[in-house]
């Protein structure tokens, strides 16, 4: 396998702690460039790993953006404030990394040099009948964070050497960790206070483990000339769940949990869909852990260690 140049931005974060450090095991060169905003030692574990360059830095800082983007083979830009509460309390700086970082990244790369993007795809399924999604379905998201995410894909697409992905609600352990996530923050309810609060319980959405993520990362790398220029869904098709669903499921594992509705609060984002992953299944992805095991493995995770001074996207 040849060594690529890989450049991920916000790569200490909860994805990209993932991702750098598969990228890593599996014999690349990774630099990751990130403020550290939330956990800072989420990429310790690869300092003393050939091949990896740390810069704290804000991907804002376009002379430092452009000679660390010069050199690479791969961006995969995930810097970016996540999540629409995050977003809605700096709208301005929302804009300027999620969105206009990404103009300028593109403004700079070369037509040979390769871009692999993460979407949200929380825009998927509002106005549509029956919530069926697939890649051809509109997103119409109602947040910041998700119009600036749909803006970046829009422009991400015109570079020709790009592969956009819509990812299904992210599951499990980083070394990062988000317990804003639905299944980790419905896990880490059920472990720490034997309850599971739900609104709008029948909202089905679709998930995907972290590592699974990174998974989907690498498989782009390898099969990027069949991939280019389009988007794919990545998700667990054996996991299009309801909230309900998979608080019924969470209830399995973690003995005790007791689930109450709550009926007069709604979904900021919407969300509710059935996402259909057969564009990339068809090119041969497998995720490979089950929600169930996501599920155990939090469990635990909760009951082992304290995340309550975990710094969250909020
Ligand atoms: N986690 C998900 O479910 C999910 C789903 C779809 C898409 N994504 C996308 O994946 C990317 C990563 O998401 P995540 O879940 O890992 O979030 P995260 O908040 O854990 O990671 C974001 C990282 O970006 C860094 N960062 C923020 N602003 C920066 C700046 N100005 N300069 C340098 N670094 C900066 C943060 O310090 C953090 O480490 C985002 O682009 C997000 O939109 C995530």
């Amino acid at each position: 396998m040849k060594r690529l140049n890989i450049l991920v931005t916000g790569g200490a974060g909860y994805l990209g702690s993932m991702i750098s450090t598969k990228l890593i095991e599996i014999g690349h060169n990774v630099t990751v460039i990130d403020i550290l905003e939330f956990n800072k030692t989420s990429l310790s574990h690869l300092f003393v790993k050939k091949g990896f360059k740390f810069i704290k830095a804000d991907v804002r800082n376009k002379k430092l953006l452009k000679n660390l983007v010069k050199k690479k083979d791969i961006i995969i830009p995930l810097a970016a404030l996540v999540g629409a509460p995050l977003c809605d309390k700096h709208p301005k700086k929302t804009k300027e990394i999620n969105f206009d970082t990404i103009r300028y990244i593109l403004s700079i790369i070369k037509p040979s040099q390769k871009m692999i993007y993460p979407n949200t795809n929380s825009g998927y399924g509002i106005g549509k009948k029956n919530n069926f999604c697939d890649e051809k379905s509109p997103l119409n998201p109602i947040s910041l964070y998700g119009k600036t995410k749909v803006d970046a894909e829009k422009i991400i697409l015109k570079h020709k050497n790009s592969v956009v992905f819509r990812l299904a609600t992210v599951f499990g352990y980083s070394f990062r960790m988000r317990t804003d996530l639905l299944v980790n923050f419905l896990v880490n309810k059920a472990v720490v206070d034997g309850e599971i609060k739900l609104f709008e319980p029948h909202f089905r959405r679709n998930y995907i483990h972290v590592l699974d993520v990174a998974n989907a990362f690498i498989f782009a790398i390898k099969n990027f000339s069949r991939m280019k220029g389009n988007i794919y869904n990545v998700g667990l098709s054996t996991a299009n769940l309801t909230k309900l669903e998979l608080a019924k499921l969470i209830k399995k594992y973690v003995s005790g949990t007791k689930i109450r509705i709550i009926k007069n609060r709604k979904d900021p984002d919407k969300r509710d869909y059935f996402v259909s992953n057969k564009k990339i299944e068809k090119l041969g992805f497998r995720p490979s852990v089950s929600i169930e095991d996501g599920i155990k493995e939090l469990n635990y995770i909760y009951s082992n260690f304290n995340f309550k001074k975990n710094k969250n996207n909020y």
